[in-house]
């Protein structure tokens, strides 16, 4: 063992599973946002969490619709997942330039996106700050999922993304 720097500590805990937040803006425009520091925080009633730093635009959606949906992006939608990781919804219509395909959900009125292996419909409950990050924690209003896409994306700290399969192959999705 010896002392490094949180960017090689980052890099040496990698990967981790990447998700998309959607959010709502006040016009009611949805916005995507490339995610890894998400977590469950309760197993009854189901509970999730998301950090996001206070100067994304996904941020200042968070303040006007208290909700968000959760999409696991799969194999293949790596180029696209990884473009919501690196432009920002206050300049950019991300449905629009990467092709995701925004499908209803059930219960919140953010949508879901097509394709992602599972994707939650979350309805925040609280939230509290950290740094500079808030933590939303958000109740599970709904699942859904993909039974036939069961590769998912994981980062490699921020500069890359990978799939792993259910036979443990493992390949770049960039
Ligand atoms: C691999 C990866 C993981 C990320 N994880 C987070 C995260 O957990 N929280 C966060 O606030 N930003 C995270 N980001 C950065 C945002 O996705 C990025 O700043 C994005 O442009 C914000 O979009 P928005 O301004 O439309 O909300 C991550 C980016 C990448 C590439």
């Amino acid at each position: 063992m010896k002392e490094i720097d949180r960017h090689e500590a980052f890099e040496l805990a990698s990967p981790f599973p990447y998700a998309l937040a959607v959010t709502l803006d006040k016009r009611e425009r949805p916005n995507i946002m490339g995610l890894s520091w998400w977590m469950y925080t309760s197993w009854n009633p189901l509970m999730i969490a998301i950090a996001v730093a206070h100067d994304r635009y996904t941020h200042e959606c968070l303040e006007h619709h208290r909700e968000f949906t959760l999409c696991f992006p799969s194999e293949g939608q790596g180029k696209d997942a990884w473009l919501c990781g690196m432009k920002s919804g206050k300049d950019t219509d991300k449905f629009q330039e990467t092709g995701f395909k925004p499908v209803q959900s059930k219960i919140v009125k953010t949508p879901l996106i097509e394709g992602s292996t599972v994707a939650y419909e979350c309805k925040i409950v609280k939230h509290i700050e950290t740094g500079d990050h808030t933590l939303y924690t958000a109740d599970v209003a709904a699942i859904h999922g993909n039974p036939d896409r069961v590769n998912h994306l994981y980062s490699i700290h921020n500069s890359k993304l990978i799939s792993i399969g259910s036979t443990g192959k493992i390949k770049l999705d960039l």
